[in-house]
């Protein structure tokens, strides 16, 4: 029997108050939709069906690249008219297994076991006892604790609504015998609604097994209503990735105090301290350490780098032993060799930094192809744009850059040189020899400070 697995995404979500549909709301950077489908994808089934409806533009030019069978329910006239679009797509042979488009943290290993419960003849539904049930449905069962039913709540009694066992809307079933069933539904109910929840009902009726499975924990089931349950839900979500991490030797300071929204492949030993944010794909060598604070974004950094506090660094890479921050801003197409410094207040963009230069304070460089065990004193900007063009600075090998010059390019300053302190350079500096472009200093002898005048006399 083929799986098919068919994916409830055409809600508003009205709780949101958002001008974007629910299942684009995002968990680590990714949307809602696209965790559950890539749980989904887990399962290698024959074909996953999304059925989309409101903001269905929006859900399309964000995910239309998945691949996916879009199913288009123009209106939503419940969860049951919402599976039934996508039979028409399915096999009579085959289990459908309904997913929520809002229930994205469910682990393919639960689903699995849904899949597996509900075998060739079953209906399988992943319940879970709430201590607050209020708004679920609750499922009913006879004098020999067989599941009959599911009472929406809207529609329940007092009695019934004290059921604390509530349908996470999750279930698995033979298509025909879906297909059956969703045929029969009716909206005679309080919503006005093809509920699929009814289908329960219906398969006791025609006694086809119902098997009620719990989940393994409650909040893999948790759906998104609102944007606290979202915040919840994503730092839940910050957990089981920053365990995984950790499983396989990366030390997190507080797991609770750390943020992946990409990838992160970490080597061993190495340390992210408090209140990091990881975004894009990142790659950290061995015995890294990341200091508090800091951003990184898109980039690698290979073993035995120390990223001191509060540095940003974005599409750029750094090589083994280097020392970076705090409070430097590497942004892209930084390219740093082993061994080589930035230090506090340094911003670097499209720049090459050869094996042991050092730029520690202070300094702008940008467009520049820096050689190797260059001093870069503090407060030396490259000035690389004339308003109109960008130009490229050269310095080659063992070059000494005194405090505070600038170096206006194209500008080269050969192997070698040394560039005296608070010199503007715009010529070629040559190779081993000093350049300086100072005015000379003078003393004025007798020069009196100015007084202040006598008040009154203005
Ligand atoms: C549903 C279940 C309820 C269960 C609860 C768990 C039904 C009738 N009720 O209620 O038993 O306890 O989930 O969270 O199924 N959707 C569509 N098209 C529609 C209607 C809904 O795609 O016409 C999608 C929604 O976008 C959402 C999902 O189906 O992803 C569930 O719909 P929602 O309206 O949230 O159902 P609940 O009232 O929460
Ligand atoms: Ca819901």
């Amino acid at each position: 029997m083929s799986l098919h697995i068919v994916i409830l995404a055409a809600g508003q979500g009205k709780r949101m108050n958002s001008a974007l549909p629910k299942v684009l709301q995002t968990l680590g950077d990714r949307p809602l939709l696209k965790h559950v489908v890539e749980s989904a994808q887990a399962l290698d089934p024959a074909r996953i069906h999304v059925v989309y409806g409101h903001g269905g533009q929006a859900v399309q030019s964000a995910l239309g690249y998945l691949d996916v069978n879009w199913v288009f329910q123009a209106e939503q006239l419940g969860t049951g008219h919402a599976v039934a679009q996508a039979m028409d797509a399915i096999p009579d042979d085959a289990q459908v297994l309904v997913l929520y488009g809002d229930v994205p943290l469910v682990r393919p290993a639960t689903l699995g076991h849904l899949v597996g419960a509900a075998g060739q003849h079953a209906l399988a539904l992943l319940t879970v006892v709430l201590d607050n049930p209020a708004g679920y449905g609750r499922v009913l069962r006879d004098d020999n604790n067989r599941v009959v039913g599911i009472v929406e709540d809207k529609d329940a009694s007092t009695d019934e609504r004290h059921i604390r066992e509530t349908n996470t809307g999750l279930l698995c079933a033979q298509s025909n015998h879906l297909r059956d069933w969703l045929a029969r539904l009716t909206n005679a109910n309080a919503q006005g609604e093809y509920y699929l929840t009814d289908c329960i009902g219906l398969a006791a009726e025609d006694e086809v097994a119902v098997v009620a499975g719990q989940a393994g924990t409650v909040a893999e089931t948790q759906g998104i209503n609102n944007r606290l349950d979202l915040s919840r839900a994503e730092r839940l979500f910050q957990r089981r990735q920053a365990e995984t991490l950790m499983a396989a030797g990366l030390t997190l300071r507080d797991p609770g105090r750390f943020d992946l929204r990409g990838t992160l492949k970490a080597g061993r030993d190495t340390v992210i301290d408090i209140d990091v944010v990881i975004e894009g794909d990142v790659v950290l060598g061995e015995g890294v350490t990341i200091g508090p604070h800091c951003v990184l974004r898109h980039c690698q950094i290979e073993d035995h780098t120390q990223v001191a506090s509060h540095t940003v660094i974005e599409h750029a890479s750094i090589g083994a032993r280097c020392q970076i921050g705090p409070f430097a801003r590497l942004r892209p197409e930084t390219r740093v060799a082993d061994r080589a410094k930035i230090g506090n207040f340094v911003e670097t963009k499209k720049t090459t930094l050869g094996i042991g230069s050092k730029v520690n304070h202070l300094s702008y460089v940008g467009d520049a192809r820096v050689g190797r065990n260059v001093n870069i004193g503090a407060g030396v900007i490259t000035c690389n744009y004339d308003g109109a063009n960008k130009y490229v600075t050269q310095i080659g090998d063992d070059a000494f850059i005194g405090s505070d010059c600038q170096l206006v390019a194209p500008v080269a300053v050969e192997q070698g040189a040394t560039i005296g302190a608070g010199t503007t350079l715009t010529q070629t500096a040559p190779a081993n020899k000093l350049t300086l472009g100072r005015a000379r200093q003078t003393t004025i002898d007798g020069w009196q400070r100015p007084k202040k005048h006598n008040p009154g006399h203005q």
